[in-house]
């Protein structure tokens, strides 16, 4: 019996690190004898496999989007084993999901798809489909650099999601445009309350939207405190609880194993950020209590009290 969880990398931000992190993840998992497959959901320029040292895509998600074949059909095997990869588009594809019932079709088939962990690399941007797979996700990792324009984008990105989950809840519509001001939104609450089933749905879909959050391209102690910072503003202004993913350092060895077409976790497995990843695989994999390392841990304490 597979254990099909769902784990989705986002951030709304282009070039944070999604991918990286989505294709070591996913190399570390299956390092731990589970069946991964990455899904590169970044539309139009994908480069997951190239990430994967595939130089060359013989399908991809495009022909599942043209209706030409099923998702199963476009899965290939990369040369780790267990690992399994959904090329991306490198064309533009948005028009295949408008088609109707596409992004349903989609969404249906990614749940789907028969393996222990299915890794989605979002990529930027927020469509709808992008939100979608994001809030059906049951692990919802959120990228960011200590860059304000990053956590900007990453507080746009998980206020949308938010909204589009709720929009799917019919009894939630009349309260929706209130609740688009960050202001009002806490007061919904005590609006909804003598109101159970807009209570229900709305207290559901705050749980679901909790997420953990990676800082990435971390270089000194203080940038740290842009997790901090991104979990204190998101709790205030939508309620939505988070906690930490990992934090991974800006690194000379990330950077060498992306031209050298291979995941950092397997050329570099003593680097800092492999261990990292490593520790979360495990622990996601119920194969480690979450202790942080000892050396994180303390870089992490000093760096919160700066
Ligand atoms: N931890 C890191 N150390 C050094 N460079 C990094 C690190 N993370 C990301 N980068 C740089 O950022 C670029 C973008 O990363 P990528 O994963 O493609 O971002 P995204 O998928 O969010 O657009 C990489 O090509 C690399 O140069
Ligand atoms: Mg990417």
């Amino acid at each position: 019996m597979r254990k099909r969880e769902i784990i989705a990398v986002g951030g709304g931000k282009g070039g944070v690190g999604k991918s990286l992190l989505s294709v070591n993840l996913a190399v570390a998992l299956s390092q731990l004898g589970k069946s991964v497959v990455v899904l590169d959901g970044d539309l139009g320029s994908a480069n997951c496999h190239t990430l994967l040292g595939i130089t060359r895509i013989e399908k991809s998600i495009e022909e599942y989007l043209k209706e030409e074949c099923s998702l199963a059909d476009v899965v290939i095997a990369t040369r780790f084993s267990n690992l399994h990869l959904i090329c991306g588009a490198s064309n533009k594809v948005d028009s295949y999901l408008e088609r109707p019932n596409a992004g349903e079709r989609f969404l249906r088939d990614v749940v789907a798809l028969d393996h222990d962990y299915i890794v989605l690399d979002l990529g930027a941007g927020m469509s709808d489909v992008t939100l979608d797979l994001y809030n059906l996700s049951h692990t919802k990792i959120i990228a960011v650099t200590p860059e304000f324009t990053s956590l900007q984008n990453a507080y746009g990105f998980v206020k949308s999601a938010f909204f589009r989950s709720l929009s799917q809840h019919e009894s939630l519509n009349d309260y929706l445009p209130k609740m688009s001001d960050p202001v009002v939104f806490r007061k919904i609450m005590l609006e909804l309350a003598p109101h159970l089933a807009a209570r229900k749905d709305y207290e559901a879909a705050l749980r679901d939207q909790k997420f953990k959050i990676a800082g990435n391209m971390i270089s000194a102690k203080t940038e740290v405190a842009i997790i901090t910072k991104i979990r204190a503003i998101v709790k205030e202004f939508l309620d939505i609880d988070s906690t930490e993913f990992g934090i991974f350092m800006t690194s000379h060895d990330v950077q060498s194993s992306i031209n050298k077409l291979t995941p950092f976790v397997e050329l570099f497995p003593q680097d800092g950020n492999s261990k990292e990843l490593k520790r979360i695989a495990r622990t996601i994999d119920g194969q480690a209590v979450d202790v942080i390392e000892r050396r994180w841990w303390k870089f992490w304490q000093t760096a919160k009290k700066t």
